[in-house]
């Protein structure tokens, strides 16, 4: 691996919130910043399939730099999906445009899991790396750039779902009917995940996100066994493998959507990442005092209560800087933008956020 010799860093305020610093704005960036409600995103990805976008570097960069050059955010988001990792697993994963996306050969009982490949991450995922190291360089140190993964859980109900699903009603059953096997699958995901996310840290991202989108169907006893021991595993071997090759550690992030407090707190008081981050069901106050003040909190406002008018919008926007107040905390929604989401509700929820 090669050093990279990258452009001084001009906005530190997330890397600084993240660490628990002062900063004199609080940092906001915002889930699915680059996607369908740009309309520059829509002109690029009708020209292109999306995994083609995933695995093309120029491209991924170019998509990942578009929001940056429209709003005021602290940080960029690489470009890419979760669903890469079960890919290079070897499991086929489409993109149907207004369905999502779809795994035509899921896992269909753990016999299945001896189907899954060991990839080669630094050559298999390669791609990500390189659209990494050239956004890094074309960001010119404008903002930090984050690397993604998916939680090993979320990836598990998708290699079992077959794609998006509103009851995982194929997956959680694995959770009582083949531990055991639930549990080899969830370690072959880990270890992809911790060479995946290592290998994002030498190519140059700055700051880490593991998104466990499917904390929703866990509760406290599902949770500490089935996604709280992974997220744990990972944040440990990342560090300690970027410890041993001399490599800076970068803050990590878990966002497990829908999780209960029970849970967020039980991930807060392991300490073993610097950032939790919130869906909108949570209260502001009630997170800062049951996850105390060692964890930075992220999110937390409805991807709907962008439909409502700008100044409203931004006012709601400060408002949630209040609640959760300036230190220790990243704004963004508590989930994914959508689609239809009027651009100018973007601009209203930057400028209320560093209206504080
Ligand atoms: O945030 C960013 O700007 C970076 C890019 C990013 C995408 N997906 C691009 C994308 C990130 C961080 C993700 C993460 C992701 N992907 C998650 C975790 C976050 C979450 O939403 O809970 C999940 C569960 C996925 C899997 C996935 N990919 C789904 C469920 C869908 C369909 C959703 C939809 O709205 O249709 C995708 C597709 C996807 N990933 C799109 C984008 C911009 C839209 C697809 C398109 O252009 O056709």
């Amino acid at each position: 691996m090669t050093e990279h010799n990258f452009p001084p860093l001009q906005n530190d305020r997330i890397l600084r919130a993240a660490k628990g610093e002062e900063v004199d704005k609080a940092p906001v960036w915002i889930m699915r910043q680059a996607g369908r409600y740009l309309p520059e995103f829509r002109e690029l990805r009708s020209k292109h399939d999306f995994f083609t976008i995933c695995q093309t570097p120029a491209l991924a960069c170019e998509i990942t730099l578009q929001p940056i050059k429209r709003f005021d955010l602290d940080a960029s988001i690489i470009f890419s999906d979760i669903l890469v990792v079960p890919q290079v697993m070897g499991l086929t994963v489409e993109m149907k445009p207004g369905v999502g996306p779809v795994l035509p050969n899921p896992l269909l009982d753990p016999s299945h899991i001896s189907r899954l490949i060991t990839p080669n991450v630094e050559a298999d995922l390669g791609y990500v790396g390189e659209a990494i190291t050239l956004t890094r360089q074309k960001l010119n140190g404008k903002v930090p750039l984050i690397g993604f993964t998916g939680a090993p859980w979320t990836l598990m109900c998708y290699m079992i779902e077959g794609g998006g699903s509103s009851t995982l009603s194929k997956s959680r059953p694995w959770l009582y009917k083949y531990r055991e096997d639930s549990h080899k699958l969830l370690q072959m995901i880990t270890d992809v995940i911790i060479d995946y996310l290592v290998m994002q840290v030498k190519a140059g991202a700055q700051l880490l996100q593991v998104f466990e989108s499917h904390g929703d169907f866990l509760n406290l006893e599902l949770f500490e066994e089935y996604s709280f021991k992974y997220l744990k595993q990972i944040s440990e071997k990342v560090k300690q493998k970027l410890d041993v090759q001399n490599i800076p550690r970068v803050p990590m992030i878990a966002f497990p959507k829908g999780a209960t407090l029970d849970s967020l707190e039980l991930l807060a008081q392991d300490e073993s990442y610097d950032v939790i981050g919130l869906d909108w069901t949570v209260n502001p106050q009630e997170a800062r005092s049951r996850l105390g003040d060692k964890v930075t909190l992220q999110g937390n406002m409805d991807p709907c209560a962008m439909f409502d008018t700008p100044q409203n919008v931004r006012k709601r926007a400060a408002k949630i800087v209040e609640n959760f107040g300036k230190r220790r905390y990243i704004a963004n929604l508590g989930h994914g933008i959508l689609p239809e989401t009027p651009v100018a509700s973007v601009e209203s929820f930057i400028a209320g956020v560093h209206s504080i």
